[in-house]
């Protein structure tokens, strides 16, 4: 798959971790910063990840922060994309099999690096149900649409 990744300062370790892990499980990383330590402002990489993914240049997208809150609310504001903030297993593989989530969000000053490779691990290897599930996307794609 190819893959848009980003974070701000304080995901910034996690970040690098995760970009090495993901190319070699086999995947395209296209790294979208930050490049450091240095503080930056979360919503700049979490608006160009989510806007990659939405274009449907990438299929997928991994955003850390220190919370991952931020670079959730950020990502979840861009029409066709399905942030989710997981930081344990079962919420990553329900966020795939039930809502077709297309960015995972993760906060490195909440998670383990053991803990996070495994989500990153199920999130990126976890189908979508679809069914009535399907239906439920798409009513949420009114609601966007409505506001
Ligand atoms: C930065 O200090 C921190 O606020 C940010 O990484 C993130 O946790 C915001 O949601």
């Amino acid at each position: 798959m190819k893959i848009a990744i980003g974070s701000d300062h304080g995901g910034f370790l996690l970040k690098e971790r995760t970009r090495k892990l993901v190319e070699q499980m086999g995947h395209q990383v296209h790294d979208a910063g930050c490049y450091s330590t240095d503080s930056v402002d979360y919503p700049v990489q979490g608006r160009k990840v989510a806007e990659l993914v939405a274009s449907g240049a990438y299929e997928r997208g991994i955003l850390i922060c220190g919370t991952g809150i931020g670079m959730s609310m950020v990502a979840n504001r861009t029409p066709g994309i399905r942030a989710t903030l997981c930081h344990e297993l079962f919420t990553a593989r329900m966020s795939r099999e039930h809502n077709d989530s297309n960015i995972l969000c993760m906060g490195e000053r909440v998670i383990g690096p053991g803990i996070a490779e495994e989500v990153v691990r199920i999130w990126l290897s976890t189908s979508f149900a679809g069914g009535r599930h399907r239906r439920r996307l798409d009513m949420l794609e009114e609601i966007k649409c409505s506001t």
